[in-house]
Formats: C-alpha cells, structure tokens, sequence
C-alpha cells in the first residue's frame, strides 16, 4: 500500500499524513511561529480540531478522513469501537458540514468493505484530500473570472491554504484574479474574536507576495463607502438548500454593508460545503464558543469580574445577499437550488 500522498499539491501544506499519522501545522501559534503537532490517535484529531489547531471547513473535513483511518489502525477489528469514535469524531466542531460529510464517507468505504481496513481507509482519505485540491483549482478560475479588472477585493477570515487542500476557496479566487490583473487590491478582514485575517490570511499573502491592507472589522463600511471595493469574496461552513450561507461571525454584516454600497458578494466553497439536507440557514447550528476567545482578542488574559459575552462564531447570511456562489462545478447565480449536492 503506497501510503505517500504524492499528488503535486497547490499551496502550502498545513496537514500531511503518512499513513500513521497526522501532521498539523499549528494554527493557533501562527504568525510567530510555525510549529508542527503529530498526531497517532483519533481523540488528538478530535481536539486538534475542536482547538483550531486545524481550522477551516474543507481542512477540518480532511483532517477528520485521516482521523478515521488513523482510528481503524488503533481499534484492529472493532468495528463498533470505531463506530464510535466516528461519532465523537463528528461531534468536534458543530457548523462547518465539511467534517459529518467526511466521515459519512469514511462509514459508507467501511460499509462497501465490510471490514475495517486502514489502507483501503487511506485510499478514501487521499481522495477526498485530492478532490479538494481540484476544486480550490477548479473555484479559483471560475470565481476569478467574474471579477472585473482592476478590482478592489474584501475578504473575511482565512480561506486559503491553511483552511483547505489546496489553495483555498475565497483566498484561492483573490490570488488567481491578483495573477491575472482581476483583483488590483486586497483588504483583509481582521475577523475578530480568533484573528483569522490578521493573522493568517495575512500570513499566506505575505507569503505568496501579495500586496493587501488589513482592515478591522469597524472600517468595512468606510472602505465601502470610498469605492475602492468591488466584491467581497468569502468562503463557507455550511450552504443549506436555499442558499443561506453559514460562514465565520462577521460575514452577514459585509453582506448587508455591500448590498448597501453597490458592492458584489460572492461565496466561494467546495461541494462538500453543501448541506441539501438542511432546507434553510434556519436549520443550521451555530457554533458558540468560549468567551475567553473574546478577552484574549481584546488584550485580556481572562474574563474580567463582572465581564460578560456573548461569542457566536458563525453567522448566516441570506441568500438574497449573495450575488454569487462559487463550487468546483461552476458560478451559481440567484435563485439558488442546493437541494442536491
Ligand atoms: O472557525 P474557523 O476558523 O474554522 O472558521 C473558518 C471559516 O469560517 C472560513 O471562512 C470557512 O471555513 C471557509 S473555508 C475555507
């Protein structure tokens, strides 16, 4: 069994397996530093996961593919036992689709198999990992190409290679469309509590050469009103059926903000982001995390007496916002039917 995921990948590699285990960049260190977790049981996926050690909906999907084959190495025959640690597995992080859809297809091998089998699991994982590379590439031409020239591009949290397989969903659309004279300049979207912009898609446009200008979420509707943005292009954790895009805390208010300023809004996922089986944004869970998230992003180390917060890190965003949704099969335009993946 060959266990070494050649494929020429795009971007830079955050998550690597070799057949044993799990190797994740840690996000949570990044900027400062660039720090490597290797990981040989499934709970570790679990947290690694659950502690945005790995983060991003297609990156938390793939991780959790290798979690399942690593958890078949750990339980041998036991075919229960992995039942559920698949089901634990599952429960990491409860908003981005990406991760129950990625163990659904772990179970369904299993069950064509009929047996646990960690190498015919690492072939599934692979798959899966190398299907999200195409779609990056696939997104990437396709959201590009409906941004005029000479575009000034707001982007939200961090959808680049970090968040995925490849080179990302959004991020991935704003570095092909700089390539190609389409995107003339990126602001990026600080994206409170977690930082995600300032610190990593910043990060991976230091990295890749961009020029880009971070922006705290407050000055979203003063860039607007300035007419130096023409999109804002974002990613996603979950579409439901309708087309209500659940995406980081954050991304309902640019979309309000841009339909008031003229300014197109694009979403950007792969079709392991689709939920056709959740009919609305309504259905949707939204991930509530803890409010030291809050105190440490203000400079706090804990909750101050008497402080208190509320710290949704997902919001939805109604599809009658979105100008346009992204997949690897092509630009969706309103009204949307996601009532098939
Ligand atoms: O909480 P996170 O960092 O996992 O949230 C990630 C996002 O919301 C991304 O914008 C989303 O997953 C898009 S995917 C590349």
């Amino acid at each position: 069994m060959d266990t070494n995921f050649d494929e020429k990948r795009d971007g830079f590699q955050a998550l690597r397996f070799d057949g044993e285990a799990l190797e994740l960049l840690d996000q949570r260190r990044l900027p400062a530093e660039e720090s490597w977790l290797r990981i040989t049981e499934v709970e570790g996926v679990s947290a690694a996961i659950a502690d945005l050690v790995v983060r991003g909906a297609p990156a938390i999907g793939i991780a959790a593919a290798y979690g399942a084959v690593i958890a078949a190495r750990q339980r041998g025959n036991d075919l229960d036992g992995w039942q559920h640690d698949m089901q634990r597995l599952a429960l990491a992080r409860p908003t981005a689709v990406n991760l129950v859809w990625a163990v659904e297809r772990m179970r369904a091998r299993v069950a064509r198999a009929g047996r646990l089998d960690p190498d015919d699991l690492t072939r599934e994982a692979f798959a899966i990992h190398r299907a999200d590379i195409e779609a990056n590439r696939a997104m990437a031409v396709a959201g590009s190409e409906r941004i005029e020239p000479g575009s000034g591009v707001l982007t939200h949290c961090n959808t680049g290679s970090l968040a995925t397989g490849g080179i990302g969903t959004a991020l991935g659309i704003v570095m092909e469309g700089v390539r190609r004279g389409r995107v003339a300049h990126v602001y990026a979207d600080e994206t409170r509590p977690w930082l995600q912009g300032s610190r990593l898609t910043a990060w991976e446009l230091a990295r890749n050469g961009v020029d880009f200008q971070v922006i705290v979420e407050g000055a979203a509707a003063a860039l607007m009103a300035t007419g130096k943005v023409q999109w804002v292009i974002t990613g996603a954790d979950r579409i439901a059926a309708n087309g209500d895009v659940a995406n980081k805390i954050g991304t309902y208010n640019l979309a309000v903000l841009a339909r008031h300023h003229g300014v197109k809004m694009m979403v950007a996922a792969p079709s392991s982001t689709l939920d056709p089986a959740t009919a609305s944004g309504q259905g949707i869970a939204i991930e509530q995390r803890d409010a030291v998230e809050i105190w440490r992003a203000a400079g706090l180390g804990a909750q101050p007496a008497g402080f208190a917060a509320w710290n949704p890190v997902f919001d939805v965003t109604p599809a009658a916002l979105i100008d346009c949704i992204v997949t690897e099969r092509g630009a969706f335009q309103p009204p949307y039917d996601f009532s098939r993946r």
